[in-house]
C-alpha cells in the first residue's frame, strides 16, 4: 500500500479531505446497510434538524501505525458506547455499537494510505457523527438521521506538542447541572467556542472551567479532562455529572493503577486545592497528555512545579505507558487494541 506523499510530521490539527468515508441512513425506523462513499459532500433540506435545533452528537478516536506495520486503533467499542449514550439523551436514534465499531474498522482499512507512518507523531483522527436530516420547524426530534465516520491525518492538537500550556479559569459556564456535558453533543461545543476564541486572543491555550453551580470546583477544559499529581505521587483526577466521560482519562486511571502502581483518586476537586497539585495535564484523544505549566485565574497564577519547559516526572511516566501501549510498543490489557 503506498502512502500519500504527506509532511507527516508536520500536520497540524486540522481537516484534510481523505478518499472514503462511511455512510448510513436511518429511515422509517431502521438504519439501511451503510457503505464507504467517496463523496465528501452532504446535500440537505434547508430545515433538516441539524440546521435548526442542532441535533447532532460524534465521537473522535485515532487509528496508528505500530512498529510492527499493523494499523490499530484504540478501545473504539467505548466510542460506540458513549455514542449511543448521547443519542438517547439528544433523542436520537442508537447506531448499533457492533456496527459502529465495524464501521470503524472498514472506514480505516479503506485509507489505509491516509494513516500516518510509524514514528512519524502524526495519527489518523477518526470523527464518527450523527445528524438529523430530514425537516424539522416545531421544536421535536427528527425522523430520519444520518451516521458517518469521515477520517483526516491529524499532528498534535496544541502548537509545540509536549511543551507545557497555560490554561485560563473561564467566566463561562461549559455545561449546566443535569445538561449535556456529559455526552459528545455538539451544541456543547458550539457554546464553548466565544469562551475559545476569547482565550486564544488574550494568549492562553484552553478554558478552564469551574462547576457552574458553585464556582468552586474544577471540571474540565473545553475538549479534555484534567489530570493532577499531587507532592506524594496521588494521581486526582475530578468527578462529576456534568463532564464528558473521558476514554483517554479512564485508561490513565487503570494504567495508574494497575500498571504503574499508583495511587488513583477520581473525586470532586476543589479549584482551592489545585494550587497544591505539584503536576497538571490535559488528557483526551486529540490533546493525549498535554502538560499545564500554568493557570491563570482573574490576575493570579498557579505555577506548577513542573515549570513551563518540559511535562513533569510523573506526568511523563504516564504519557509514556499510555502512548506506547497505544502505538503497540508495550502490552495492552485485554480489549484495548483493536487491530484493523
Ligand atoms: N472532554 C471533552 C469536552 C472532550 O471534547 C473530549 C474529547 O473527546 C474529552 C474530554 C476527552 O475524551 P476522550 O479521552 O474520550 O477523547
Ligand atoms: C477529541 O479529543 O477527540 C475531541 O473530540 C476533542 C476536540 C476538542 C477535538
Amino acid at each position: 500500500m503506498e502512502k500519500k506523499n504527506l509532511d507527516w510530521q508536520n500536520l497540524g490539527f486540522g481537516y484534510m479531505v481523505t478518499d472514503y468515508r462511511y455512510v448510513s441512513n436511518y429511515k422509517d425506523g431502521k438504519w439501511d446497510e451503510g457503505k464507504i462513499t467517496s463523496d465528501a459532500n452532504i446535500t440537505l433540506n434547508e430545515c433538516a434538524g441539524i440546521f435548526q435545533y442542532a441535533q447532532c452528537c460524534f465521537e473522535g478516536l485515532k487509528a496508528y501505525t505500530t512498529e510492527d506495520g499493523k494499523i490499530v486503533c484504540f478501545r473504539p467499542d467505548l466510542n460506540a458506547q458513549r455514542m449511543a449514550d448521547s443519542a438517547r439523551r439528544l433523542e436520537m436514534p442508537v447506531f448499533p455499537e457492533d456496527r459502529f465499531v465495524k464501521a470503524v474498522e472498514e472506514v480505516v482499512k479503506a485509507n489505509e494510505a491516509w494513516v500516518p507512518p510509524f514514528g512519524s507523531g502524526a495519527t489518523l483522527y477518526i470523527r464518527p457523527f450523527m445528524i438529523a436530516t430530514n425537516p424539522v420547524i416545531g421544536v421535536k426530534p427528527a425522523d430520519e438521521y444520518q451516521f458517518r465516520i469521515l477520517v483526516t491525518p491529524v499532528g498534535p492538537y496544541f502548537k509545540g506538542g509536549a511543551k507545557p500550556i497555560t490554561i485560563k479559569v473561564s467566566d463561562f459556564d461549559r455545561a449546566a447541572p443535569h445538561g449535556t456535558g456529559n455526552i459528545k453533543a455538539g451544541l456543547n461545543y458550539a457554546m464553548s467556542l466565544h469562551p475559545i476564541v476569547k482565550a486564544h486572543e488574550e494568549g492562553f491555550a484552553e478554558n478552564l472551567y469551574l462547576d457552574p453551580a458553585t464556582r468552586t470546583k474544577v471540571e474540565e477544559t473545553g475538549g479534555a479532562n484534567m489530570i493532577f499529581i499531587t507532592k506524594d505521587g496521588t494521581v486526582v483526577t475530578p468527578k462529576s455529572d456534568s463532564i464528558l466521560p473521558s476514554i483517554t482519562r479512564r485508561s490513565i486511571m487503570y494504567v495508574c493503577e494497575h500498571i504503574l502502581g499508583m495511587k488513583v483518586e477520581h473525586r470532586e476537586v476543589l479549584f482551592s486545592e489545585v494550587k497544591d497539585f505539584a503536576e497538571c495535564g490535559l488528557c483526551g484523544t486529540a490533546a493525549v497528555i498535554s502538560p499545564v505549566g500554568k493557570i491563570y485565574d482573574h490576575g493570579e497564577e498557579i505555577c506548577f512545579p513542573s515549570g513551563m519547559e518540559e511535562m513533569g516526572p510523573q506526568m511523563k511516566k504516564i504519557y509514556e505507558t499510555l502512548t506506547g501501549i497505544q502505538q503497540g510498543k508495550l502490552e495492552a490489557p485485554e480489549g484495548w487494541i483493536k487491530v484493523i
